[in-house]
């Protein structure tokens, strides 16, 4: 059976209520969006003053448009929105989004719960007040009136900020992260996280879920969907510090709440916490294409010895361990090393390690039952050699079989400058999870682990 909100996200007719003429409005933004989006649907401008907008023939009202309407989205200003709803249920509208601003945010609870009323006597499903919409990049429809055109990938995010949503686009972007959907679910008077994480749950283009939130409105629901889900979800939680949450209040009119109580029950509904958004981001891209950790003992592959120190630290302060080598794997090392350095966890490849003593030893890592995931890091120092260690790393993270044979995660991180950094894109681009601190590289080892722990609780 397909879920509810199937239309909402994939709607097979959309009207704009508000379409305008005017290029700096929201309502010809929105309109714009919808009309250069590599998707098929039908289109209806609603404005009373018009015959046409945009090329495309304008209907005076909701109830004028002939046959069903899926999807309206609602750019008018926000004491003519319970009208419009009332137009919406009349019409048997399935989904709606609301993007006008001046409700609860801005201490307007009456006019909030006016629409709410309407909603609640309805079938209707409806996103926001004081919302972008959504971009659903997977199947090539933009219902928001803001710009950013999201890589396509398997990351579905919810937003309670519409200009963090917006940030996160072109961070993603930036990041090689891919989206499948964006949404902004601005004052959640009807859809809802808990909502949207089933959706995302049983949509086949999403893999992993990322949350940016400052408050819940049903704390209960909530966890139980994080709980139901079977994909990985990535929560920033924000309002931690008490300026933080008088900011949340005055930002999204909700109230933070306490934050121990928050991490103590992401944790326990089996959501992993990030503490800002390139975190989230950073667990995203391991997450999307490596297997995840079956334990927490970590092998560290390095050409610096500082740099695995670092790693070291970072992994044991993230609950993550790093063993010493099992007798058959410190033979096998001590035959890739140069004479004068013994194998050891981190192992030290020494500076001028190439391609194969980066290689080989990632190879006896993953053949070590002991070890469940591998950090490859390479600082460019003066012998060392940047092409060599991308190289090696891009072949053990495509081979395949590798994957297929050891189900290990593999991250790379690096310390250097320019020609450094230009390597790094390129395997950034390629889907390579690699990191330019040994933090993030451990976080994000640790949500391989997480995610590792969460899949062996539901196969119980
Ligand atoms: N049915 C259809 N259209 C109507 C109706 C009606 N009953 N009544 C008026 N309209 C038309 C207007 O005539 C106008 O069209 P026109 O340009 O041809 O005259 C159009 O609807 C829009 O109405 P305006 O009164 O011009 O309102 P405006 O576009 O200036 O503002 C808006 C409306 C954008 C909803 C504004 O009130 C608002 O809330 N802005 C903030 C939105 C926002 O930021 N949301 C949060 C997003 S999250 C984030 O931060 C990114």
């Amino acid at each position: 059976m397909k879920h509810e909100l199937e239309t909402f996200f994939k709607p097979k007719s959309i009207a704009v209520v508000g379409a305008s003429k005017n290029s700096t409005k929201i309502g010809n933004a929105a309109l714009k969006n919808i009309l250069i989006s590599d998707y098929e649907c039908k289109v209806y401008p609603i404005n009373p003053h018009e015959k046409e907008i945009l090329g495309i023939k304008c209907y005076k009202k909701l109830s004028d448009v002939p046959g069903e309407i899926e999807l309206v989205l609602i750019s008018v200003p926000a004491k003519i929105v319970p009208q419009i709803m009332k137009e919406c249920v009349q019409k048997k509208v399935k989904n709606a989004i609301i993007i006008s601003s001046g409700f609860s945010e801005a201490g307007n609870n009456e006019l909030e719960n006016e629409v709410k009323d309407i909603i609640e006597q309805s079938k209707i499903r409806v996103l926001g007040p004081n919302t972008m919409g959504y971009k659903n990049a997977a199947d090539g429809l933009d219902s928001s009136f803001v710009f950013g055109v999201p890589r396509k990938g398997i990351l579905s995010l919810i937003s309670q900020s519409g200009a963090l949503g917006i940030g996160m686009i072109y961070l993603a972007n930036n990041e090689f992260v891919g989206i499948s959907k964006i949404i902004g679910v601005g004052n959640k008077i009807d859809i809802d996280d808990d909502d949207l994480i089933d959706y995302f749950a049983q949509d086949n283009d999403t893999k992993v879920i990322g949350l940016y939130i400052e408050a819940v409105k049903n704390g209960r629901a909530f966890m139980n969907s994080i709980k139901a889900c079977n994909k990985p979800v990535l929560v920033v939680k924000a309002g931690k510090s008490e300026a933080g949450a008088r900011a949340t209040s005055s930002h999204t009119g909700s109230m933070a709440g306490s934050d121990k109580i928050y991490d103590a029950a992401i944790k326990q509904a089996g959501g992993i916490r990030c503490r800002d958004i390139v975190e989230l981001f950073d667990m995203a891209r391991a997450l999307a294409g490596q297997p995840p950790a079956q334990g927490n003992r970590i092998g560290i592959i390095t050409n610096g010895g500082g740099l695995g120190i670092l790693l070291t630290d970072a992994c044991d302060a993230n609950g993550l361990d790093v063993p010493k080598l099992s007798p058959k794997t410190y033979k096998k090392i001590d035959k890739i090393l140069p004479d004068l350095v013994k194998p050891n966890n981190p192992i030290d490849l020494v500076a001028d390690a190439g391609f194969y003593r980066y290689e080989a030893s990632t190879r006896a890592l993953l053949e070590d039952p002991n070890i469940n995931g591998i950090i490859v890091a390479s600082v460019h120092g003066g012998y060392a050699r940047p092409r060599e260690f991308t190289g090696a790393i891009l072949k053990m993270i495509r081979e395949r079989k590798l994957h297929e044979e050891f189900k290990k995660p593999i991250l790379a991180t690096w310390v250097g400058g320019k020609e450094f950094e230009d390597l790094v894109m390129d395997l950034k681009s390629a889907g390579v999870p690699i990191y330019p601190s040994s933090w993030r590289t451990a976080r994000s080892m640790l949500a391989l682990y997480m995610e590792g722990k969460r899949i062996k609780r539901e196969m119980k």
